[in-house]
């Protein structure tokens, strides 16, 4: 399965990284790409250092892969794959989505390869999951997540549960992006399904 996993600016690094370790873990081919400030989140938010040099930040973030092709792009590679229709792309994600990136998705406009990966996966009828945070939500946002929702977007709010009783922070972060695996059809034994007996 090949999946592009775009990662902007909205907190929730963590998701991104078990993503990535959950998509290579399932040898899943996957194409990154993360905004600036995607990479200043991962440098505050996994890496204690939100001057952390931008290549260092990534190449510890590609640290999460293990195994299966990962490829890192840059936001202006226009010649990416992603950057196109004709390309076969399975399914795109993006997380964690930033209301910037959810209103310019919405917008139709597409400045960086992220916002055309998500265009090109709405033009093409494929799968595509924003993973949104921000709170409280203004009308503006509403509007966006409704939009991208009609033109067939999946909207996967970064809101974990705790009715599986969590212990540790990765608990809560495995309940998000294992909603976002179900999403896109990659197998993951990240968190138990409601129904299912302990193990
Ligand atoms: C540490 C940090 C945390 C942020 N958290 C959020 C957030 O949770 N949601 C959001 O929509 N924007 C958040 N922002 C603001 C966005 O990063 C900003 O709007 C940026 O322009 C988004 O650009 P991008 O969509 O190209 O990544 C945060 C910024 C920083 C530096």
């Amino acid at each position: 399965m090949h999946v592009f996993l775009g990662i902007t600016g909205a907190s929730g690094a963590p998701y991104a990284a078990r993503l990535l370790e959950a998509l290579s873990a399932a040898g899943c081919e996957v194409g990154v790409s993360a905004s600036r400030a995607g990479i200043e989140v991962i440098a505050t938010e996994l890496y204690g250092d939100a001057r952390l040099a931008p290549d260092e930040t990534m190449a510890r973030f590609l640290e999460h892969a293990h195994g299966g092709a990962v490829a890192l792009h840059d936001p202006q590679d226009w010649r990416a794959p992603y950057a196109s229709g004709s390309a076969e792309i399975d399914a795109y994600v993006i997380c964690p989505c930033s209301m910037g990136t959810l209103g310019t998705i919405a917008s139709g406009a597409m400045s960086n390869l992220i916002h055309r990966a998500a265009s090109v996966a709405i033009k093409e009828g494929r799968r595509l999951v924003l993973v949104p945070r921000e709170t409280p939500l203004s009308e503006i946002h509403l509007e966006n997540m409704l939009r991208v929702r009609r033109a067939g977007a999946v909207v996967l709010f970064a809101a974990p549960g705790f009715y599986h009783a969590p212990e540790r922070l990765d608990d809560l972060v495995d309940f998000v992006v294992a909603r976002a695996l179900d999403q896109i059809g990659v197998e993951h034994a990240l968190s138990r399904r409601w129904g299912q007996d302990e193990p």
